[in-house]
């Protein structure tokens, strides 16, 4: 029931004398006191651990037992509870467990809540700002914060974008994709305030980058937006920390990547845990992702070569500008390029997924590249 006005309310007539009847008689109707759901008194199976979405996975409310096709609630009934008649179709577009479900879903939820940090207080600001780095380092880093930013933007909007179009029996998914929101937009908020940190405030966006990213954002089903998202782009990303952490030119810069870091894990976790599920459950959709990855290979792996990042990377790796450094800068980041694009193929194997490295151009281009640069294969 919806009512536009306090008038239309009113003239429910039925409604408004069965409320005023109750509250003038103290007579209480509890029909729901009979709701046909199953009477649960879950525990912690671990003490310690407290009671988690594990400890609830239990006849009539579990996610083990969950149906392929979440047919029957289409409101935002939780789980397990009682539908009446006349609850709201909220046309939910993401109702089947194979477009969102991962191994260990419920785990890494767990885990986001347990794990969060601070991006105000739990880094050394005042060492870092101290600590002066030399003019070309300040802004090459300046410029790659500003790229991180806008990547980190993007990546809050995502999850964002999709956690209201799944269906409400999908809870332990939508609770980690709203704890991934949380992530990205923590780690916007610390690239923005070490990028006005350095001196130099934030640079240039880069069209490139931005194009590559909406990508990501018009994705036209989760499942592609999750493959492009969480398994490509940010598995990428991932690898870009371990390195940023690398190159970082202090120590505190180092402690902002790995806390950034142990978010990026959980998420590229999530995308692989996923991928292993379908591919588990649903062989027959093979063709189909290795299509969206066809897709989302052209997009994604454009962004890391920018002008706007991989200039202030050579710079950073190489620590300067001169001759030297510029040499030094570039073996490093030929070989985080190359490591960048072997992870994602062995993040791909480890799903299940081994010929993926026959079918993309990617693999190809690292063979080509090992090949003109003298690197053993
Ligand atoms: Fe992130
Ligand atoms: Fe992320």
């Amino acid at each position: 029931m919806s009512y536009l006005s306090t008038k239309d309310f009113l003239a429910d007539k039925d409604f408004v004398d069965r409320w005023q009847y109750t509250l003038r008689s103290g007579e209480l109707d509890l029909s729901w006191m009979r709701a046909g759901t199953e009477k649960v008194e879950c525990k912690p199976q671990n003490a310690r651990r407290g009671l988690t979405f594990r400890d609830l996975d239990v006849p009539g409310y579990g996610y083990t037992t969950m149906p392929e096709l979440a047919r029957e609630n289409r409101s935002f009934a939780p789980r397990g509870a009682e539908i009446p008649a006349g609850c709201p179709d909220l046309q939910a577009e993401v109702n089947r467990k194979s477009e969102v479900w991962a191994y260990n879903v419920e785990g890494y939820y767990e885990e986001a809540m347990s794990r969060q940090w601070n991006a105000t207080t739990d880094v050394p600001w005042a060492e870092l700002i101290e600590a002066k780095l030399p003019d070309d380092v300040a802004r090459a880093y300046s410029q790659l914060l500003t790229f991180l930013t806008e990547v980190e933007m993007i990546a809050t909007d995502v999850p964002c974008k999709w956690l209201g179009r799944l269906n409400a029996d999908f809870f332990e998914v939508k609770n980690f994709i709203a704890t991934q929101a949380m992530d990205e937009a923590r780690h916007a908020e610390i690239f923005r305030k070490r990028a006005l940190s350095t001196g130099w405030g934030l640079m240039r966006a880069s069209a490139q980058n931005e194009f590559n990213l909406k990508f990501l954002r018009d994705a036209d089903s989760f499942a592609e937006a999750s493959l492009a998202l969480h398994l490509q782009a940010e598995g990428m990303v991932l690898t870009l920390f371990r390195f940023s952490e690398y190159i970082s030119p202090t120590d505190g810069d180092k402690k902002l990547f790995r806390l950034v870091m142990q978010d990026e894990a959980r998420h590229v976790g999530y995308g692989m845990q996923h991928l292993k599920w379908v591919l588990d459950h649903f062989p027959e959709k093979r063709e189909l992702i290795h299509h969206h990855l066809d897709e989302a290979e052209n997009f994604v792996f454009g962004g890391g070569y920018a002008t706007e990042v991989l200039e202030p990377f050579i710079i950073l790796s190489g620590k300067g500008l001169k001759k030297e450094n510029v040499a030094q800068g570039v073996r490093i980041t030929l070989a985080f390029q190359m490591k960048q694009t072997e992870e994602y193929f062995e993040r791909l194997a480890k799903c299940g997924m081994p010929e993926r490295r026959d079918r993309s151009r990617l693999w190809k281009m690292l063979e080509l590249n090992k090949q003109a640069l003298g690197v053993a294969a």
